[in-house]
């Protein structure tokens, strides 16, 4: 009885609430270990959208899937020396995608932009039937097959499943910020393609050029949605409530790429189940850093809130006096090292 309660809770809460893709998969199960039958297993017997493309066009959703763990590990490279490390660890991630905060703008845009990525990519591999290349701009009479990336429709995939299926236009605040959010992360793509170019003519004169269009890489998108993440815009509902406006006064009005959100973050200094937060006790931080020095470096002062820290040495073996032999194998010693590290308290 008390399971079928929760699956009926759980199912209301999908159904009630507008389902991104997202946090579809965070209620089910985490897309890091899922693959994408058992996603779309899980999806069929809620219906909908989602579960027709899984049927008609499963390799799409593969890459789907791909792209929001592009996302995830983007994250956790960005985050790594912060109290928040975008931690997959037990239902911490599903805590935080639930709340209005900074944290969950940033999750929702590095994975929309982690899907337009990656499906833009798998186009141009000619992975994917439904899309391709986009053809080069020539300058000159001639052909020239150069493979440029077809982001609109990595763009549209990207919507259609990171953006809600359902009361589109309904104007909750938290569902206006999400999709605001999901934006911003597909723009960080689309709006920082760059062109690639190439000479031919006599003897690479240049006389002739063809260019296409390149995605950036995607740590380029997500060093500038850390940016973003910095500057993060607090909103409030306006007077009618179907639009976002900024919280201060004085702020300028919001731009598409802004990532916003609505409710303050907690410091997550110590653990809390319901806030999402594993706290950063026996985090490894970086004893050497200025304590000014603010967030984001790693430095034990701001990782460990003011906690103190314990340093422990730590012996490990790696490879060292490696030779290269002619040809072709390298061969290395074993060495023990020592290092110093400090971990919070
Ligand atoms: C968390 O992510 C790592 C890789 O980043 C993965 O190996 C692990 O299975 C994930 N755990 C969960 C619970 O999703
Ligand atoms: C992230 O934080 C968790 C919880 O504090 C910790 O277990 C994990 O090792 C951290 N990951 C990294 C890469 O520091
Ligand atoms: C600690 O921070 C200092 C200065 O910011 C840096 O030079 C050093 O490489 C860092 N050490 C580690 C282990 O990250």
């Amino acid at each position: 009885m008390m399971l079928l309660a929760r699956i009926n809770l759980t199912l209301a809460f999908i159904l009630l609430s507008p389902v991104s893709i997202l946090r579809l998969w965070w209620v089910l199960g985490s897309p890091l270990v899922m693959d994408h039958n058992s996603i779309c297993r899980k999806t069929r017997r809620l219906g909908g959208k989602h579960a027709e493309l899984c049927q008609s066009q499963p390799e799409i959703v593969q890459e789907v899937v791909k792209g929001a763990r592009l996302g995830m590990r983007e994250c956790q490279h960005q985050f790594r020396h912060h109290r928040w490390n975008c931690t997959n660890q037990s239902r911490s991630l599903g805590k935080i995608l639930q709340q209005d905060i900074r944290e969950a703008a940033f999750l929702y845009a590095i994975t929309a932009a982690g899907v337009v990525h990656t499906v833009t990519q798998a186009c141009s591999m000619g992975d994917l039937l439904q899309c391709g290349c986009t053809p080069a701009t020539q300058e000159g009479p001639w052909e020239w097959g150069g493979c440029g990336d077809d982001v609109e429709f990595g763009y549209q995939i990207s919507r259609q499943f990171t953006d809600s299926r359902r009361k589109r236009g309904k104007s909750d605040i938290k569902t206006l910020i999400d999709l605001h959010n999901n934006e911003a992360g597909r723009l960080a793509v689309q709006g920082f393609m760059r062109m690639e170019c190439k000479c031919h003519g006599l003897s690479g004169s240049c006389t002739l050029r063809s260019c296409w269009r390149k995605m950036p890489l995607f740590r380029q998108t997500g060093d500038w949605l850390v940016q973003r993440f910095q500057s993060a815009v607090q909103v409030m509902g306006s007077n009618n409530g179907k639009s976002l406006i900024p919280l201060r006064q004085d702020a300028p009005p919001l731009e598409p790429h802004d990532l916003i959100y609505f409710a303050e973050s907690p410091d997550f200094c110590l653990a809390n189940r319901r806030l999402g937060s594993e706290g950063t006790r026996g985090r490894v931080c970086n004893g050497t850093t200025v304590a000014a020095a603010v967030g984001g470096s790693g430095g034990c002062e701001s990782l460990c809130c003011g906690r103190g820290h314990q340093e422990h040495t730590l012996v490990y073996e790696e490879n060292c006096v490696c030779r290269f032999h002619w040809c072709c194998v390298v061969q290395c010693q074993r060495c023990s090292v020592r290092r110093d590290v400090s971990r919070c308290l």
